[in-house]
């Protein structure tokens, strides 16, 4: 009997658990046992993190936020941080433990579900280790350029278009400017998607670099529609002309990117001292990954699933699931990890948002 192991790292994303409900299944329709290696990498560093996944462990599921394998940002095992017997964190290569636990189960196949640093992870165990992999990504930033759509994207938006249709209003109560910073590192999908449809005046996205002027200029020109108070959309990614991308720090040991912030309280404030207007500013955060994936996700989530588990039937390994159109391709995983997507500053969004008089700050 053929055995399968299924991951989910990085920061998790509405639909997880989706993908796990459709790879549970068709790997056990085709007869095929399936195991859950939690946080990331975990069960295959030490095996009493493995479970054994049933359709009975997956009913219900699909309709869940979060993963039920857990996850995590700092379980590279090509970098583990690990506890030496003095106390002290230090990085260690444990991926040969990883490769060793892998054969010793007898698996064939694992199915990383990731986002671009997960899927590098798992590209690098297929080459160097020659772990038969098959990527699935998962990302709310949707900022992978080999799939057209990446599951928990649609979810983040609806929460980040929510909140705005709640901030009008307050904002209008008050005639203040809020100001709300959203998900999405170097990519302003979610600033843009949700700001054109929660009705945004200002859109600021890392893809265009910004003049606090022009945002200022037209949160000014609103007062000549009678509008007094103003809605501004910043992606924690998005920088003033001039100015760096803004940051908290490097985050907790053993990842590898920085904790991105403080750009929308930085605009808000930008605003109160040049338009001497009210201002407001939140942080949509993590609200953005939580709760039950859209039903678009959902979908596309479990069709990643099966398509992963049709991959793996087929051996074509060390290659990345993705949506194309109509249709589910197979991306290898070395040009899947090479290129972030990011919004075209000539493309449609753009121009709907500016022809409806958003502000995209230059
Ligand atoms: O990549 C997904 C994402 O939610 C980004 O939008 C955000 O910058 C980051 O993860 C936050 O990571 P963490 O959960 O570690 O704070």
């Amino acid at each position: 009997m053929k055995k399968i192991v299924i991951s989910t790292g990085g920061g998790d994303a509405p639909g997880l658990n989706a993908v796990i409900y459709a790879v549970v299944h068709a790997a056990s329709s085709r007869g095929w046992e399936v195991y859950g290696s939690r946080q990331g990498y975990m069960g295959l560093l030490d095996t009493d993190e493995l479970v054994r996944l049933t359709i009975k462990d997956v009913a219900e599921i699909t309709s869940t936020g979060g993963t039920i394998l857990g996850s995590t940002n700092k379980g590279n095992p090509f970098a583990m941080p690990v506890e030496n017997i003095a106390g002290d964190i230090q990085i260690r290569d444990v991926s040969d433990r990883v490769m060793k636990n892998f054969l010793r189960m007898g698996f064939f196949c694992h199915i990383a579900v990731g986002g671009d640093g997960s899927l590098e992870i798992a590209h690098k165990f297929a080459v160097e280790k020659g772990m038969n992999v098959i990527g699935v990504p998962k990302t709310i930033d949707n900022d992978l350029e080999a799939t057209q759509l990446s599951f928990g994207f649609d979810t983040a938006v609806s929460t980040a278009t929510e909140a705005l249709d709640k901030l009008h209003s307050t904002a209008k109560s008050h005639d203040r400017v809020m100001v709300v910073e959203v998900m999405g590192r170097d990519s302003g999908w979610i600033a843009m998607n949700s700001g054109i449809s929660g009705g945004a005046d200002v859109i600021l996205i890392p893809e265009i670099p910004f003049d606090m002027d022009l945002v200022c200029q037209k949160i000014n020109d609103n007062q000549l529609h009678e509008k007094h108070y103003a809605i501004v959309v910043v992606a924690e990614g998005a920088r003033a002309k001039d100015h760096e991308v803004m940051t908290k720090g490097d985050g907790e040991i053993g990842r590898s990117e920085k904790i991105l912030g403080g750009i929308g309280r930085w605009v808000a404030e930008e605003i109160c001292q040049r338009t001497g207007k009210d201002t407001r500013s939140l942080v949509l955060g993590h609200l953005q990954r939580g709760g039950s994936p859209t039903t678009f996700d959902r979908l596309l989530a479990l069709r990643f699933g099966a398509t992963a588990v049709r991959l793996a039937e087929e051996e074509n390994f060390d290659h990345m699931v993705a949506l194309s159109g109509e249709d589910m391709i197979a991306v290898p995983l070395e040009q899947a990890i090479k290129c972030r997507k990011k919004v075209p500053i000539d493309g449609d969004k753009v121009l709907t948002a500016r022809e409806i008089g958003i502000c995209l700050g230059g």
